[in-house]
């Protein structure tokens, strides 16, 4: 296994970027960073008040610097924030050291995965499942056309979908 790249999760809003990142990092012993954290620590808000107060477009330069500043070191687990392919400067900054994997989840999942969360600005509508499978259809040829390695995670617990991670990093990133 090359173990000079980074691992860089992608996927719409609930798809477990987190979650699965938080593992694989433990079993492959790399650091994980999370940018929708290092957002938030650079504005010094949450992403929903950042979103009320100054709207999505400054949230995306702000994610591209972020996102620019992380892709830049090697050996590390990166989870993105579900936006980040509407933005090719992002891909392209992450593929220069990075292998990107798709978490490709459903609408059904997504729903609910997040029926309860409120910290989505853009899923803070009154009817959340058609808003998340109408900005899932504007995203999915991205996320596929961008990744590398695609998992599906409908149905799947978080150490089947590390391990099909792991399996295909260690075949030499057989897609
Ligand atoms: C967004 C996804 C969120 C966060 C912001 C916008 C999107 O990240 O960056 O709310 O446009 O899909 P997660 O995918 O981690 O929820």
């Amino acid at each position: 296994m090359n173990n000079h790249l980074n691992i860089v999760l992608i996927g719409f809003m609930g798809c477990g970027k987190t979650t699965v990142g938080k593992n694989l990092s433990k079993k492959l012993s790399y650091p994980f960073v999370d940018s929708d954290l290092e957002i938030e620590k650079e504005i010094g808000m949450t992403i929903s008040d950042y979103f009320k107060k100054y709207g999505e477009n400054n949230f995306r330069l702000i994610e591209e610097k972020i996102i620019q500043k992380l892709a830049s070191g090697t050996r590390k687990i990166i989870a993105t924030g579900g936006g980040i392919v509407k933005n090719p400067g992002n891909i392209y900054h992450l593929k220069q050291n990075g292998l990107i994997i798709y978490l490709k989840a459903s609408a059904e999942h997504i729903y609910n995965n997040l029926k309860n969360d409120f910290s989505r600005p853009l899923l803070n509508v009154e009817d959340k499942y058609t808003r998340i499978q109408s900005l899932l259809e504007e995203r999915k040829s991205l996320y596929e056309k961008y990744s590398d390695y695609i998992v599906e995670v409908d149905g799947k617990a978080v150490d089947e979908i590390t391990k099909s991670i792991i399996d295909y990093l260690e075949e030499g990133y057989r897609l």
